[in-house]
């Protein structure tokens, strides 16, 4: 699995980027009459890229009528708790463009984890409707990456607890002890397309680390993001990528 690395000078060109590639891939389904099956990012790199989706050029252009919006993960708090992904996205892109209620996916944050993870992991498989037995293949999965190599909530030396049909897990973030529901790494293996989208210094380590495939990495859950029969893409901005020459 060869990744592609797309690297943009700003974060703002970065979010436009993706924009137009999502304006391709969600037209190109809307085309033939399927949904776009997407799962949005939490954490706050992708704030920038959703207020670009916002933008009244890309309202018009992308079929958000056939755009269909779930989440890799969310943090066990009420849904409009500060610290919750779908919060941060309903104030940046689903409310500016007016999404219909029933293209949206979220976690319930609100409810009791263990019985929220095989709800949504029920909620995928009734809107994906994957052969009984596959795992649910989402069109495009956008990840955040922790500097500490996590993505979604798949933390390094977490086991999280998956419910049974494999899809959907409680996991714990190592520093806060806060509960979070996230996808599978097999759900986020079985994608058409993966992409990260990481932006800032702070972040060049670990993006070097996994993409020169240094030792380190192997305990990062992010280096295991290979989707078998899809892409994967890095969306960096010049900062996330600046030690990708040194190492
Ligand atoms: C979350 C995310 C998480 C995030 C990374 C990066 O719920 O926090 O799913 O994986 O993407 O921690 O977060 P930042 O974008 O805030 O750096």
């Amino acid at each position: 699995m060869i990744a592609e690395i797309k690297i943009h000078p700003q974060p703002e060109a970065l979010a436009e980027a993706l924009a137009l590639e999502l304006q391709k891939a969600s037209k190109q389904a809307c085309d033939t009459g399927r949904t776009f099956n997407l799962v949005l990012a939490g954490g706050s790199t992708p704030r920038a890229v959703y207020q670009v989706l916002a933008r009244p050029a890309f309202e018009k252009s992308i079929p958000w009528k056939c755009v269909h919006f779930f989440w890799g993960d969310e943090r066990c708090v009420p849904p409009d708790h500060a610290d919750s992904n779908y919060h941060m996205a309903r104030e940046t892109l689903l409310d500016p463009l007016a999404i219909s209620a029933e293209n949206i996916h979220r976690i319930r944050g609100e409810n009791d984890p263990q019985v929220e993870a095989a709800r949504y992991a029920e909620e995928i498989k009734n809107n994906l409707k994957p052969q009984s037995s596959q795992l649910p293949r989402f069109d495009w999965i956008l990840l955040g990456l922790g500097a500490d190599g996590h993505t979604a909530s798949l933390f390094p030396g977490g086991e999280p607890i998956v419910e049974p049909s494999g899809c959907c897990a409680v996991a714990i973030q190592p520093q806060s002890g806060q509960k979070r529901i996230t996808l599978t790494s097999r759900v986020l293996n079985s994608a058409k397309r993966v992409s990260f989208i990481v932006t800032g210094k702070s972040k060049a380590q670990v993006v070097a680390e996994i993409l020169n495939e240094l030792p380190e990495s192997q305990n990062y859950p992010a280096a295991h993001v290979h989707p078998e029969q899809g892409t994967l893409e890095w969306f960096l901005d010049a900062d996330a990528a600046e030690q990708l020459k040194k190492t």
